[in-house]
């Protein structure tokens, strides 16, 4: 991770001290620590002290003649390859959302290009606080990385969430994103002219005009691949069922409700390359879909009691089982609770397909921003470690363009 400089914007909370200790850890990784401090957080840490730990002119003032001759403003938003804000407080996000700029790290964060690291810190009750949610969630919307706090007594006396992630893990995250960002810029079209077909999310299967039978599934997984496929340059179309989710602006997007209509949806986007099957299909569906909506007083109930169900097409296995059209490198997804290897493997099998993502989901998995994950491919597995959904998108998709390169794990020898 040597030559690679950070930006780092240190806001007024009692967790500003650990930055310090933060612009250590990162020096002694070879990671550049160029700062600003907000006027809050020279509250609780001084220029003079981060200067000396990261060796460097620490900036603070937007309207300083002569950092400004020095270096600025736009160039120093753009002198990083990764701008880092820690501690994140509920004001810096609630500026950055509203697209504030009236100092130097808000109009930092206005005028860059740079991926932005946000690692907050704060008060329970204001990062419970609708605001700081609504504000979170806008970010993460706009492509901003933000950090899940720790849980734990505060420095206020509180006890709960807003506790700055021990520094060890906000080291990893950064490591983890300056690589991410190290892979896009090495080759950011690696999957130019490849057709990727990425199902999503769950399905509906209907019981009358108003009920239908469907899951958990948020998507998420699903929609963070689709786009760092289409970020690494392959077409992508994303067949969904309903999320609460914007679709990626860079793919074609296919909406469908029941199992079937996805299974259409994707032989009509045949032929592709790449088919990744993240969908959590129904396996079943009700055998009869009533066009009237059914009525407890009427008698239906007893029709509901002994519903009949009848089992859906499987997708996953439909595709890879293609004699014309198979598209060249199929994964599936494996969510299980337990032996989750040995499952993953024997649904390898069963389903012919190249790899398979298994994640363990007996934890908080589902529905969460990170997943734990093990790529388990013809001939090896390989455990990632619990990393977030889109740095697990972003990881899949360097390894489908190693595959297309000759250099991924094998695939599946053919029948
Ligand atoms: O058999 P199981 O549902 O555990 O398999 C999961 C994998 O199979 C996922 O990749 C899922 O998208 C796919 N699948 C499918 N059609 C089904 C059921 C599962 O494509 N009917």
């Amino acid at each position: 991770m040597a030559d690679k400089r950070i930006l780092l914007i240190i806001g007024g909370g009692i967790a500003a001290y650990k930055s310090l200790e933060l612009i250590r850890e990162l020096g002694r990784r070879g990671i550049a620590s160029r700062c600003i401090v907000t006027r809050a957080g020279q509250e609780f840490v001084t220029p003079l002290s981060v200067s000396a730990l990261s060796c460097e002119k620490v900036f603070t003032d937007l309207f300083d003649l002569d950092d400004e001759a020095e270096m600025g403003h736009i160039q120093l938003s753009r002198s990083a390859d990764l701008i880092v804000v820690c501690p994140a407080t509920a004001d810096l996000m609630a500026k950055a959302t509203a697209g504030l700029a009236n100092d130097l790290a808000s109009t930092t964060l206005l005028a860059t290009d740079t991926p932005v690291l946000m690692v907050p810190a704060m008060n329970v009750r204001m990062w419970e606080h609708a605001a700081t949610q609504r504000n979170i969630a806008q970010l993460r919307e706009d492509g901003v990385t933000v950090m899940d706090p720790d849980e734990g007594a505060m420095a206020c006396g509180e006890f709960g969430p807003g506790r700055l992630p021990e520094v060890p893990n906000i080291v990893a995250e950064i490591e983890a994103q300056l690589a991410a960002a190290a892979s896009v810029q090495a080759n950011p079209s690696r999957l130019r002219g490849r057709h990727a077909l990425v199902t999503a999310g769950p399905t509906r299967e209907p019981l009358d005009p108003v009920r239908f039978l469907s899951n958990h599934s948020s998507g998420r997984q699903g929609y963070e691949i689709a786009k760092a496929l289409a970020d690494a340059g392959a077409k992508v179309t994303l067949v969904s069922g309903p999320v609460e989710l914007a679709p990626p602006t860079n793919v074609d997007f296919v909406p469908i409700e029941p199992a079937r209509d996805m299974l259409a949806a994707c032989e009509a986007a045949l032929p592709a390359d790449i088919f990744v099957s993240v969908a959590a299909v129904a396996d079943w569906r009700p055998a009869q879909a009533a066009n009237k909506k059914l009525k407890v007083k009427d008698g239906d109930a007893d029709a509901a009691g002994t519903l009949k169900l009848v089992e859906n097409p499987d997708i996953l296995a439909t595709l890879s089982r293609k004699k014309k059209h198979r598209p060249d490198l199929v994964i599936g997804f494996a969510a299980e609770t337990h032996d989750v290897e040995a499952y993953a493997r024997k649904k390898l099998k069963r389903k012919r397909c190249d790899w398979i993502i298994a994640n363990d989901v007996s934890g908080d998995i589902m529905g969460g921003r990170e997943n734990e994950v093990t790529l388990v491919t013809p001939d090896r597995s390989e455990a990632w470690s619990r990393m977030s959904k889109d740095r697990v998108a972003e990881k899949l998709a360097d390894r489908i363009a190693e595959h297309f390169r000759g250099q991924g794990p094998a695939v599946l020898a053919a029948e």
